[in-house]
Protein backbone atom coordinates (compact mmCIF):
# COMPACT_ATOMS: atom_id res chain seq x y z
CA UNK A 1 0.00 0.00 0.00
CA UNK A 2 1.87 3.45 -0.76
CA UNK A 3 0.37 6.37 1.81
CA UNK A 4 1.55 9.55 0.45
CA UNK A 5 1.07 12.23 3.69
CA UNK A 6 1.47 15.81 3.34
CA UNK A 7 2.50 18.68 5.99
CA UNK A 8 0.31 21.73 6.78
CA UNK A 9 -0.93 23.72 3.56
CA UNK A 10 -1.10 27.16 3.46
CA UNK A 11 -4.22 29.76 1.82
CA UNK A 12 -3.74 29.82 -2.18
CA UNK A 13 -0.16 28.90 -3.06
CA UNK A 14 -0.30 25.88 -0.54
CA UNK A 15 -3.53 25.03 -2.11
CA UNK A 16 -2.16 25.04 -6.03
CA UNK A 17 0.81 23.70 -5.70
CA UNK A 18 -1.19 20.47 -3.74
CA UNK A 19 -3.19 20.38 -6.49
CA UNK A 20 -0.28 19.99 -9.24
CA UNK A 21 1.79 17.71 -7.03
CA UNK A 22 -0.74 15.37 -6.06
CA UNK A 23 -1.63 14.74 -9.44
CA UNK A 24 1.56 14.41 -10.08
CA UNK A 25 2.41 12.08 -7.29
CA UNK A 26 -0.51 9.79 -7.77
CA UNK A 27 0.60 9.09 -11.38
CA UNK A 28 4.22 8.51 -11.02
CA UNK A 29 4.30 6.87 -7.44
CA UNK A 30 0.84 4.82 -7.71
CA UNK A 31 0.07 7.04 -4.25
CA UNK A 32 -3.52 5.18 -2.93
CA UNK A 33 -4.34 7.14 0.29
CA UNK A 34 -3.27 10.37 0.79
CA UNK A 35 -3.88 12.34 4.17
CA UNK A 36 -3.05 16.04 4.52
CA UNK A 37 -3.24 18.65 7.26
CA UNK A 38 -5.44 21.19 6.63
CA UNK A 39 -5.31 23.33 9.64
CA UNK A 40 -4.11 26.35 7.25
CA UNK A 41 -5.87 25.85 4.00
CA UNK A 42 -8.14 28.62 4.59
CA UNK A 43 -6.29 32.38 4.64
CA UNK A 44 -3.72 30.38 6.55
CA UNK A 45 -6.08 30.07 9.45
CA UNK A 46 -8.48 27.05 9.86
CA UNK A 47 -10.68 25.69 7.27
CA UNK A 48 -13.49 26.37 6.03
CA UNK A 49 -16.33 24.07 4.06
CA UNK A 50 -15.34 24.65 -0.05
CA UNK A 51 -11.68 23.81 0.45
CA UNK A 52 -12.58 21.32 2.58
CA UNK A 53 -14.17 19.79 -0.60
CA UNK A 54 -11.29 21.02 -2.42
CA UNK A 55 -9.16 18.92 -0.49
CA UNK A 56 -11.23 15.37 -1.09
CA UNK A 57 -11.81 16.31 -4.98
CA UNK A 58 -7.64 15.96 -4.95
CA UNK A 59 -8.36 12.45 -3.96
CA UNK A 60 -7.69 13.19 -0.57
CA UNK A 61 -8.68 10.34 2.01
CA UNK A 62 -8.20 12.42 5.10
CA UNK A 63 -8.33 15.70 6.26
CA UNK A 64 -6.26 16.56 10.06
CA UNK A 65 -6.24 19.71 11.70
CA UNK A 66 -4.08 21.06 14.99
CA UNK A 67 -4.06 24.28 16.82
CA UNK A 68 -5.71 26.45 14.13
CA UNK A 69 -8.79 23.91 13.58
CA UNK A 70 -11.50 26.37 15.11
CA UNK A 71 -9.92 29.82 13.81
CA UNK A 72 -12.26 30.18 10.68
CA UNK A 73 -15.68 30.04 12.21
CA UNK A 74 -17.50 28.11 9.13
CA UNK A 75 -16.17 25.15 10.64
CA UNK A 76 -18.96 25.09 13.15
CA UNK A 77 -21.14 24.51 10.23
CA UNK A 78 -20.42 21.39 8.59
CA UNK A 79 -17.67 19.58 10.71
CA UNK A 80 -20.30 17.48 12.56
CA UNK A 81 -21.55 15.95 9.11
CA UNK A 82 -17.64 16.02 7.44
CA UNK A 83 -16.82 12.06 7.62
CA UNK A 84 -13.45 12.60 6.34
CA UNK A 85 -11.96 15.34 8.59
CA UNK A 86 -10.40 15.34 12.31
CA UNK A 87 -9.12 17.29 14.58
CA UNK A 88 -6.77 16.38 17.67
CA UNK A 89 -8.10 13.38 19.19
CA UNK A 90 -7.15 15.24 22.70
CA UNK A 91 -9.16 18.35 23.12
CA UNK A 92 -11.44 18.25 26.04
CA UNK A 93 -14.66 16.28 25.32
CA UNK A 94 -17.68 18.28 23.76
CA UNK A 95 -15.54 19.90 21.45
CA UNK A 96 -17.34 19.33 18.10
CA UNK A 97 -15.44 16.92 15.61
CA UNK A 98 -13.70 13.79 15.63
CA UNK A 99 -10.53 12.68 16.58
CA UNK A 100 -10.39 9.59 14.57
CA UNK A 101 -11.20 7.92 11.89
CA UNK A 102 -11.27 4.20 11.01
CA UNK A 103 -11.98 3.68 7.08
CA UNK A 104 -12.30 0.48 5.29
CA UNK A 105 -9.53 0.38 2.17
CA UNK A 106 -8.77 -2.70 0.31
CA UNK A 107 -10.32 -5.20 2.94
CA UNK A 108 -8.42 -3.74 5.32
CA UNK A 109 -9.24 -1.23 8.54
CA UNK A 110 -7.36 1.78 8.58
CA UNK A 111 -7.71 3.70 11.61
CA UNK A 112 -6.19 7.33 11.09
CA UNK A 113 -5.84 9.92 14.22
CA UNK A 114 -4.56 13.40 15.66
CA UNK A 115 -3.14 14.43 18.60
CA UNK A 116 -1.85 17.27 19.58
CA UNK A 117 1.53 18.12 21.56
CA UNK A 118 1.14 20.06 24.98
CA UNK A 119 4.93 21.94 25.24
CA UNK A 120 4.75 25.05 23.66
CA UNK A 121 0.77 25.30 23.51
CA UNK A 122 -1.35 27.24 24.99
CA UNK A 123 -4.65 25.09 24.82
CA UNK A 124 -6.39 23.41 27.39
CA UNK A 125 -5.73 19.38 26.12
CA UNK A 126 -6.24 16.30 27.63
CA UNK A 127 -2.94 13.74 27.57
CA UNK A 128 -1.87 12.69 24.16
CA UNK A 129 -0.42 9.48 25.27
CA UNK A 130 -3.16 8.34 27.25
CA UNK A 131 -5.92 8.91 25.08
CA UNK A 132 -3.81 6.90 22.21
CA UNK A 133 -3.70 4.17 24.43
CA UNK A 134 -7.29 4.16 24.98
CA UNK A 135 -7.58 4.65 21.22
CA UNK A 136 -5.88 1.39 20.63
CA UNK A 137 -7.27 -0.31 23.17
CA UNK A 138 -10.99 0.43 21.83
CA UNK A 139 -10.62 1.00 18.17
CA UNK A 140 -9.47 -2.31 16.61
CA UNK A 141 -7.75 -1.80 13.31
CA UNK A 142 -5.09 -3.34 11.05
CA UNK A 143 -3.93 -0.07 10.60
CA UNK A 144 -2.91 3.23 12.68
CA UNK A 145 -1.89 6.17 11.43
CA UNK A 146 -1.08 9.29 13.50
CA UNK A 147 -0.35 13.20 12.82
CA UNK A 148 1.40 14.41 16.05
CA UNK A 149 0.21 18.32 16.15
CA UNK A 150 2.98 19.87 17.90
CA UNK A 151 5.64 22.36 18.50
CA UNK A 152 8.67 20.29 20.32
CA UNK A 153 10.68 17.68 18.65
CA UNK A 154 11.20 15.79 22.08
CA UNK A 155 7.28 15.40 22.65
CA UNK A 156 7.17 13.80 19.09
CA UNK A 157 10.13 11.53 19.63
CA UNK A 158 8.50 10.57 22.81
CA UNK A 159 5.41 9.79 21.44
CA UNK A 160 6.70 7.96 18.24
CA UNK A 161 9.15 5.79 20.61
CA UNK A 162 6.74 4.98 23.23
CA UNK A 163 4.12 3.77 20.57
CA UNK A 164 6.22 2.50 18.42
CA UNK A 165 5.50 -1.26 16.74
CA UNK A 166 1.66 -0.17 17.52
CA UNK A 167 1.27 2.86 15.74
CA UNK A 168 2.35 2.22 12.20
CA UNK A 169 3.09 5.52 11.07
CA UNK A 170 3.60 8.71 13.29
CA UNK A 171 4.02 12.20 11.45
CA UNK A 172 4.55 15.31 13.04
CA UNK A 173 3.02 18.54 11.59
CA UNK A 174 2.97 22.53 12.96
CA UNK A 175 6.06 23.94 12.77
CA UNK A 176 5.80 24.28 8.74
CA UNK A 177 9.39 23.13 8.49
CA UNK A 178 10.65 20.06 7.70
CA UNK A 179 12.62 18.00 9.65
CA UNK A 180 15.72 15.74 8.36
CA UNK A 181 14.82 13.15 10.50
CA UNK A 182 12.69 10.45 8.80
CA UNK A 183 13.02 7.18 9.96
CA UNK A 184 12.31 3.28 11.14
CA UNK A 185 12.25 3.29 14.63
CA UNK A 186 13.48 -0.39 16.21
CA UNK A 187 10.30 -1.82 16.29
CA UNK A 188 9.08 -0.83 13.48
CA UNK A 189 7.10 2.55 13.48
CA UNK A 190 7.97 5.44 10.72
CA UNK A 191 8.37 8.30 12.39
CA UNK A 192 9.09 12.17 11.53
CA UNK A 193 9.87 15.00 13.06
CA UNK A 194 7.76 17.21 10.87
CA UNK A 195 6.62 16.98 7.57
CA UNK A 196 6.92 20.71 7.03
CA UNK A 197 4.32 22.84 5.35
CA UNK A 198 2.89 23.16 1.94
CA UNK A 199 2.81 26.93 0.84
CA UNK A 200 4.91 29.83 0.41
CA UNK A 201 8.70 28.83 0.27
CA UNK A 202 9.42 33.15 0.29
CA UNK A 203 7.56 33.56 3.32
CA UNK A 204 8.10 32.93 7.44
CA UNK A 205 6.62 29.85 8.00
CA UNK A 206 3.62 30.80 5.05
CA UNK A 207 3.47 34.54 6.36
CA UNK A 208 4.90 37.74 4.31
CA UNK A 209 7.96 38.61 6.10
CA UNK A 210 7.90 42.24 6.59
CA UNK A 211 4.77 41.75 9.23
CA UNK A 212 6.74 39.19 11.06
CA UNK A 213 10.11 40.95 11.24
CA UNK A 214 8.25 43.94 12.25
CA UNK A 215 6.92 41.85 15.31
CA UNK A 216 10.56 41.03 16.16
CA UNK A 217 11.66 44.42 15.95
CA UNK A 218 9.37 46.49 17.64
CA UNK A 219 7.10 43.64 19.90
CA UNK A 220 3.85 45.18 18.19
CA UNK A 221 1.05 42.98 17.18
CA UNK A 222 1.44 41.82 13.46
CA UNK A 223 -0.90 40.75 10.79
CA UNK A 224 -0.78 37.47 9.48
CA UNK A 225 -1.05 37.56 5.99
CA UNK A 226 -0.52 34.62 3.70
CA UNK A 227 2.52 35.37 1.58
CA UNK A 228 0.91 35.03 -2.20
CA UNK A 229 4.52 36.34 -4.14
CA UNK A 230 7.94 34.10 -4.93
CA UNK A 231 8.53 30.60 -4.71
CA UNK A 232 6.06 27.76 -3.29
CA UNK A 233 6.88 24.62 -1.10
CA UNK A 234 5.42 20.78 -1.29
CA UNK A 235 6.71 19.00 1.68
CA UNK A 236 5.45 15.70 2.39
CA UNK A 237 5.96 11.63 3.42
CA UNK A 238 5.67 8.62 1.20
CA UNK A 239 5.22 5.38 2.45
CA UNK A 240 5.23 1.95 1.34
CA UNK A 241 3.78 -0.74 3.33
CA UNK A 242 3.74 -4.34 2.92
CA UNK A 243 0.00 -5.57 2.17
CA UNK A 244 0.76 -8.68 4.10
CA UNK A 245 3.26 -8.07 7.07
CA UNK A 246 2.11 -4.12 7.08
CA UNK A 247 5.63 -3.06 7.52
CA UNK A 248 7.39 -0.36 6.31
CA UNK A 249 9.27 -1.74 2.70
CA UNK A 250 10.16 1.82 1.69
CA UNK A 251 9.66 5.42 2.59
CA UNK A 252 10.74 9.14 0.53
CA UNK A 253 10.84 12.46 2.10
CA UNK A 254 9.09 14.40 -0.59
CA UNK A 255 10.83 18.20 -0.85
CA UNK A 256 9.59 20.08 -3.99
CA UNK A 257 10.21 23.72 -4.60
CA UNK A 258 8.37 25.27 -7.51
FE1 LIG B 1 0.12 24.87 10.68
FE1 LIG C 1 -0.45 24.25 14.01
Amino acid sequence: MRILFVGDVFSVKGREILARQLKKLRQEKGVQFIVVNGENIAHGHGINEKYYHFLLEQNVNVVTLGNHAFRNHDIFNFIEDARNLIRPLNFPSGVPGQGFLTVNYNGKKITVFQVMGRIFENIALDCPFQLTEQLLKNVKSDLYFCDFHGEATSEKAAFAHHFDGRVHIVVGTHTHVQTNDARILPKGTMFITDLGMTGSLDGIIGVTPQNIIKKFLTGLPARHDPMEEGRSQFNGLFVELDDHTQKVTNFEVIHVIE
